[in-house]
């Protein structure tokens, strides 16, 4: 061991190369489905074809892969992270709910998985607190042609080509035409109340500026196009008729899943969903740190790292969330956002208003919150969508 050897940045240096998510799976001897996540995967030989992966030597899942003839590497798709997040733990029912079929020798091929080798295994042996497991390759199979799932610096992403010309995200265009059609109801909101009125869309976890009206005395810190990442409480409006998995999947982007946290969010969500609309209270010090954190993570280029300083800087949020308004009282409020019901083919997005006037009474915000439902009652009504 060198003599200044330290295993946090040691682990730091290696979490900054990125690696690709792969399930290795199995039938033990008694019948049942294992598996495990790993970043090992790895190609090793052409002639003859061996794959490898490495194991902690102190995992239960190991242990009971290495009883089974056969093993089968998964690759995971970038749609498949709720999965990954499912199986990467140590629970003895992981499998439950995994759909699966036996491939040519009995080993579990996951359903939307981008690509399988099903292997024998042809050497174990001892490195470090880990295994090098050697499989010879006996049958493979690309299954869908879509981008794999990464892993990089604790976070998980997509691969994105380093060409110049973005992408174009037919969603995001669609909601932005969709937003033209309401167009003049947010800029008549947005004068007659001097406030920032904004449509944003839901596209992934990100909600996204597609228009702004900006008549508010209070500068608008981001420009048209800004992504900002959806985590709880923030996002509750975009959920007001989501599914449970959906729900679940918003808890989980929480910066820790406790119980705890997970009721709290709940609880406001019911809220959102009881009001049909969410408001954040301002408290100057808790919101600039959102805002910084969240202007630091565009400038690194989302990088997972930066992305967790605004999930903690935005569950500090939590307290200011949906605060209960009293007649008579006077709040001062930072956003208030409601849903705007889209046709089914389209995201589902959302109205913000920001900018509003400090010290402001329960009459003004609620006729602000008025206005707001006014505009999404009124796009209900021609489009014939859901609320
Ligand atoms: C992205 C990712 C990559 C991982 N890579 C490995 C790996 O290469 N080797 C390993 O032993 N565990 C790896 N793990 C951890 C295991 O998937 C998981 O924590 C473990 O299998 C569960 O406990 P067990 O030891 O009882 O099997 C990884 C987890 C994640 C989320």
């Amino acid at each position: 061991m060198p003599k200044d050897f330290d295993p946090g940045l040691f682990r730091e240096t290696l979490g900054h190369y990125p690696t690709g998510v792969a399930v290795v799976t199995a039938v033990t001897e008694d019948g049942n489905p294992v598996g495990m996540v790993v970043g090992t995967f790895s190609s090793v030989s052409l002639d003859p074809p061996l794959i490898a992966f490495f194991p902690m030597s102190n995992s239960r899942s190991f242990a009971q892969l290495r009883t089974a003839r056969t093993f089968c590497i998964n690759v995971l798709a970038s749609d498949q992270e709720p999965l990954c997040r499912a199986l990467a733990t140590g629970g003895a029912n992981k499998f439950d709910g995994v759909t699966w079929r036996p491939g040519p020798l009995g080993s579990p091929i996951l359903e939307g998985a981008v690509s399988w080798i099903e292997c024998t295994f042809e050497d174990v042996r001892e490195a470090g607190d880990h295994y090098i497991v050697l499989g010879l390759v006996q049958e493979y199979a690309l299954e869908r042609s879509t981008l794999p799932l990464l892993f990089f610096q604790g976070g998980y992403g997509r691969f994105t080509p380093g060409s110049l010309v973005a992408t174009p995200d037919p969603e995001l265009i669609q909601a932005a035409q969709f937003a033209e059609t309401i167009r003049s109801q947010v800029e008549d909101v947005s004068n007659e109340f001097g406030v920032n009125c904004s449509v944003l869309a839901r596209i992934r976890w990100d909600a996204i500026q597609v228009l702004a009206a900006n008549q508010g005395s209070a500068v608008e810190p981001f420009p048209l196009g800004h992504r900002q990442p959806i985590i709880p409480p923030l996002g509750a409006a975009f959920l007001g008729d989501s599914p449970t998995a959906e729900v679940d999947e918003w808890l989980g982007r929480a910066p820790d899943d406790g119980q705890e946290r997970r009721d709290l969010n709940l609880a406001l969500l019911g809220k959102v969903r009881d009001r049909g609309y969410s408001i954040l209270a301002a408290r100057p010090d808790a919101f600039n740190r959102y805002q910084a954190a969240l202007s630091e993570f565009e400038l690194s280029d989302r990088l997972p790292r930066k992305e967790r300083l605004v999930r903690h800087a935005a569950a500090e949020l939590a307290d200011l969330f949906c605060p209960d308004l009293e007649p008579g009282q006077q709040y001062d409020i930072a956003s208030i956002v409601v849903l705007l019901p889209t046709p089914s083919d389209l995201p589902t997005m959302a109205l913000r208003m920001t900018g509003l006037p400090a010290s402001s009474t329960t009459e003004q915000i609620e006729s602000w919150i008025h206005a707001l439902k006014d505009i999404a009652g009124k796009a209900a009504a021609v489009t014939g969508t859901r609320r």
